[in-house]
């Protein structure tokens, strides 16, 4: 039977979640920059009691920066892939205030309310605009009144040249920073497992799901950092 595309993400991360952070800094150019960014736009003070959800938390990387810079923050991470989330439960393991739910974000269904929900590098396993949109209202709904989202992205040119342009300057950064091997590799799981979206698309998508202040905070190639509030 032909193995779906949820299947095939799932099985890609759980699989390569012990040397994800190893592999993350080969293919995605400037990825701490871009991360940073996401904390850096939480207008909280850092002592505040916020409440923060992370949805693709991924190995924790996000997670681990949001209890750093905010150590009162209350924080639900949420990701497809078990072993994902058992390096983030190291990673965090000297902070409290972090709850872990594996779940598939789709179908997932929150249960309170935040003051941020942030995501990286996982919105575009959604499979189509729609289901995108329909993450954004969702998201939205589980916001509290000023409340942000932040999404840090691979994101698609509108344009077939602009797109060739982009992906040989990522393809430039991975072959420089690995293997022959290893770039084809990574270019076989985009294909195969990414769906993303253009970035103007995005932001209609944001607005349309009611948020406001809707802004693009960084950009890199076929990279960015956008969000809006609630
Ligand atoms: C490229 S990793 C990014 C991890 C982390 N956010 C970061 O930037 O370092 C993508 C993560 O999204 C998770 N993921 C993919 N599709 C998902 C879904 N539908 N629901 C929940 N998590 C998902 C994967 O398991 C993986 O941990």
């Amino acid at each position: 039977m032909k193995k779906t595309r949820l299947r095939q993400v799932f099985e890609h991360f759980d699989g390569e979640a012990k040397v994800f952070d190893e592999g993350i800094l080969k293919s995605v150019p400037h990825y701490r920059q871009m991360i940073g960014v996401i904390v850096e736009m939480l207008p909280f003070p850092r002592q505040k009691k916020v409440i923060l959800a992370d949805i693709g938390t991924g190995t924790g990387n996000i997670s681990y920066n949001i209890k750093s810079a905010f150590p009162n923050s209350e924080l639900v991470c949420i990701d497809l892939s078990p072993r994902m989330l058992s390096v983030a439960k190291e990673k965090l393991a000297s902070f409290s205030g972090v709850e872990y739910i594996q779940a598939d974000v789709s179908a997932y269904r929150f249960d309170r309310r935040f003051d941020a929900i942030v995501s990286s590098l996982t919105l575009h396993h959604l499979e189509t605009d729609a289901d995108k949109h329909a993450f954004h209202k969702k998201a939205f709904r589980a916001l509290k009144k000023g409340g942000y989202f932040i999404n840090a992205d691979i994101i698609i040119a509108p344009d077939k040249k602009m797109q060739d342009v982009n992906l040989a300057k990522w393809q430039g950064f991975i072959l420089k920073s690995s293997s022959r091997e290893f770039a084809a590799d990574r270019y076989k799981k985009y294909k195969a497992e990414d769906r993303p979206a253009v970035l103007l698309n995005e932001l209609d998508s944001l607005r349309r799901a009611g948020f406001r202040s809707v802004e693009v905070f960084w950009k890199y190639y076929n990279f960015a950092v956008y969000g809006g509030v609630k």
